[in-house]
């Protein structure tokens, strides 16, 4: 097969290379389009655009794979815990037992939040959404370590970065979820393990199912290649910003609805449907006709075309979870209803759209005892490890900074008028 593939643009051809990565998925090179040629390339949403090479996370939508460096979601979801996937991820290895030790060592280091952090955090209006206010703990932390956000600090800092995000990300969510509720922050154990202490210092109590649970939840959202929130990290760290502003940008873009706002959604969606006591069938129907822009929160993905494995999973560990903790759930039965009617309807399954991970992932939350304002919050803290990586991976390789086209639909060239003449 061949190497280069041949744009025709009137007379001239030029030849592009091809390049393949290591699951044979195949890329046009257009580096050199708008050198050779004058035309750049027009791809709204970025739907068939490439932007980096990444060692990281490798997904198959048509096939439903998802795999960190590697290792098939459904066994680290079944087998490990969320902070071994956070050194795979780092690492782009398992670690060893020892080297698990050392690193839980480095960042248990910051369970306790900088002072800076903790001032910025009672000060903030209690009305602000959860995830503002993670953004704004996040840039704080530049407060907190002003000496080492150089983008070319040395190796020694970036991992001293992570491990403080690492760190403080737990009291962070936790203490953002007690100011809230005016509830008394209660100290990091050191003795708990990553989970553990996280869910003491949110619920004031740890059970051996509920660290499991989390433990699951935590790593179906750890990384997920070239996302909207992925995009903004790296796309802020290409401008050479530090850590910290990027994983902060990267939790602003992950609060839209459409991306991880979309579990508080999904829940939102159910709840409304047992108030008003409309049957899955009636809220199907408003979907179609696309009443008041109406979608169906937690179905479709952008990549996944057939499944997403995480819901796969997800949906069964739903059912494990609310049994263990014996709790029954009155919007489960409405979500598996709305589940098998969009299923069977040829709306969605001609658009391809099926569950993702967040149609059932609120129901979870809710029954570990996490309110519904802090479920996105939840997402970023899984999701932390990938941002932090994928940032490192950036560094490292010395991209050059972010930068898309466009294509012009404005005016052309107009002189000005004097106001007094229009
Ligand atoms: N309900 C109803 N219709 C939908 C939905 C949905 N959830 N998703 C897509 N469609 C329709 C859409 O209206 C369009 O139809 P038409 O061709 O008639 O105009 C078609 O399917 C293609 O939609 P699109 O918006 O071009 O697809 P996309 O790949 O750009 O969007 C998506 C992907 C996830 C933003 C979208 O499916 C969506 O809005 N889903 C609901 C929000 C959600 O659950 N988001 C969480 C995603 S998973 C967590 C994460 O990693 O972010």
């Amino acid at each position: 097969m061949s190497d280069f593939a041949e744009i025709k643009i009137g007379d001239s051809v030029i030849s592009l290379p091809i390049i393949v990565g290591t699951e044979d998925e195949k890329a046009i090179d257009i580096s050199v389009l708008l050198a050779k040629t004058g035309h750049t390339t027009f791809d709204v949403g970025y739907k068939n655009t490439g932007a980096t090479k990444s060692a990281i996370t490798f997904l198959d939508g048509d096939k439903g794979i998802l795999r960190y460096c590697g290792y098939p979601i459904e066994q680290l979801a079944g087998k490990s815990t969320f902070i071994e996937v956070c050194y795979l991820l780092l690492h782009r290895e398992l670690p060893t037992a020892a080297q698990l030790a050392d690193f839980e060592k480095n960042i248990a280091a910051y369970y306790e939040l900088p002072a800076e952090v903790i001032a910025v955090l009672d000060v903030l209006p209690t009305n602000m959404h959860p995830m503002g206010i993670m953004s704004t703990l996040l840039s704080t932390l530049t407060g907190a370590y002003p000496a080492d956000l150089e983008p070319n600090a040395s190796e020694e800092t970036h991992w001293k970065n992570a491990f403080r995000i690492l760190g403080h990300m737990p009291a962070m969510v936790a203490y953002i979820y007690r100011k809230q509720n005016g509830l008394a922050y209660i100290a990091p154990s050191a003795d708990l393990d990553y989970c553990g202490n996280f869910l003491n210092m949110m619920t004031g109590k740890v059970d051996k199912d509920v660290v499991e649970a989390l433990n699951v939840l935590l790593i179906l959202h750890a990384d997920h290649e070239q996302n909207c929130s992925t995009s903004t990290v790296r796309i802020i760290g290409s401008s050479q910003a530090n850590i910290f502003a990027s994983v902060s940008g990267g939790n602003q873009a992950l609060w839209g609805p459409l991306h991880g706002g979309a579990n508080q959604e999904v829940i939102e969606m159910l709840e409304e449907i047992k108030a008003v006591g409309r049957t899955a069938e009636e809220h199907i129907s408003m979907v179609k006709t696309k009443t008041a822009g109406v979608r169906l929160m937690g179905f479709g993905h952008r990549v996944y075309k057939n499944f997403d494995p995480r819901a796969q999973i997800i949906k069964k560990y739903c059912d494990v979870v609310l049994e263990k903790l014996d709790i029954q759930d009155p919007v489960l039965g409405i979500a598996k209803t709305l589940e098998e009617t969009a299923l069977s309807d040829d709306y969605f399954t001609s658009r391809k759209l099926f569950p993702n991970v967040d149609f059932y992932s609120g129901i979870i939350y809710r029954a570990l005892g996490i309110p519904m304002d802090m479920f996105t919050v939840m997402f970023a803290f899984g999701r932390m490890p990938g941002w932090i990586s994928q940032w490192r991976e950036l560094r490292a390789a010395k991209e050059p900074i972010g930068r898309p086209r466009q294509v012009y639909t404005g005016y052309t060239s107009r002189d000005y008028v004097a106001i007094e003449n229009r």
